[in-house]
């Protein structure tokens, strides 16, 4: 941790409360002026801070601003989040996160942006990723299981993203199988899975996840607003990106070391209770099908079934389904 991030932690221990001059240089490991001149950086990045002769500083407001000492501060995680790299512009955080990853980057690293110039979705989609309303974050893990268990990474994410939001919100979300949530009949988040293997080992799997977190529908072009929404929309509050994000972390981390462990159960569980997709007629395109029928389950290993009107059960691995 530098500085910046061990004085905005010591303020998130101590929330509303004055700590002196003196502690914090202590805490710190710096000189007291280190310190004054660390708060004004702060002040620059938009923190405002009350400063009272003999109490010390007391933090008023953090901005709703994606830095790393933001995300970072406080976060009571192992490994997820605790690498954070934040950019305020980026065509994408994919491609970053790849290059980070194929660098050595460790497990658990985020790349996000305040903005995405060319944000990607799946098949080849554009992804709307406004400045500063949303978050455009790509995880990097790297997890010691076999390649054809990797699409149970992206139900792992949706589950984690639905938790954030219901615990954050207390919006009733639902799963769209593979990895889109939704809140009634819109969607709020996308989460995008690439995978870089050799052979039959991950080296790392970069998970893309984009939240339409305080956008108002002016934000979306006309045709997305028929189909999108974001959390502020229906909630009618404004969304502390950051808080939800070490949220996530928290939520990710756990059911992760929980799957490592134990195997896809409690996701598959999770998933099921939470979808939209099970017990709907759907229609379904795959590379080489097209195929109608009722979703029925998630086999034990992630894959979707589907029963169709002759009650033959199908296997989707890899397709877009629609309603
Ligand atoms: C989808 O629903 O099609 C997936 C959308 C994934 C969007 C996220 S935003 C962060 C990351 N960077 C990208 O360019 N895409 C993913």
């Amino acid at each position: 941790m530098n500085i910046k991030q061990v004085i905005l932690k010591a303020f998130h221990d101590h929330p509303g409360e004055f700590i002196s001059g003196e502690e914090l240089s202590q805490t710190c490991g710096c000189s007291r002026t280190a310190v004054w001149k660390h708060i004004e950086e702060l002040r620059k990045d938009g923190y405002e801070f009350e400063a009272v002769r003999k109490s010390g500083y007391r933090l008023l407001i953090a901005p709703d601003r994606l830095s790393a000492a933001e995300i970072t501060a406080g976060l009571d995680t192992k490994r997820i989040g605790q690498q954070v790299i934040a950019h305020d512009e980026v065509v994408s955080t994919q491609p970053l996160a790849q290059e980070a990853a194929a660098r050595g980057a460790k497990e658990g690293t985020l790349v996000l942006a305040e903005l995405q110039t060319g944000g990607k979705g799946r098949l080849g989609r554009p992804w709307h990723s406004p400045k500063g309303t949303g978050i455009w974050m790509s995880l990097i893990i790297r997890p010691a299981i076999p390649l054809p268990k990797t699409p149970q990474m992206t139900l792992l994410t949706a589950v984690s993203v639905a938790r954030t939001i219901r615990e954050e919100t207390g919006l009733p979300v639902k799963i769209k199988w593979p990895n889109d949530i939704f809140i009634g009949d819109k969607k709020v988040c996308g989460i995008l899975t690439e995978l870089n293997a050799e052979s039959d080992r991950v080296n790392y799997l970069v998970i893309g996840i984009g939240i339409n977190a305080n956008s108002v529908e002016e934000d979306f072009p006309q045709d997305l607003a028929k189909i999108a929404t974001s959390l502020r929309i229906e909630s009618g509050q404004s969304l502390k990106r950051a808080s939800f994000i070490q949220q996530f972390c928290r939520f990710f981390e756990e059911e992760y070391d929980y799957y490592l462990e134990n195997g896809f159960g409690r996701v598959k569980q999770e998933w099921e209770a939470h979808s939209y997709t099970i017990g709907r007629w759907v229609n379904v395109q795959t590379i080489s099908q097209r195929l109608e029928g009722r979703a029925i389950a998630l086999d034990d290993e992630g894959v979707l079934m589907v029963e169709d009107q002759a009650g033959v059960v199908h296997k989707v691995y890899s397709a877009d389904v629609n309603y």
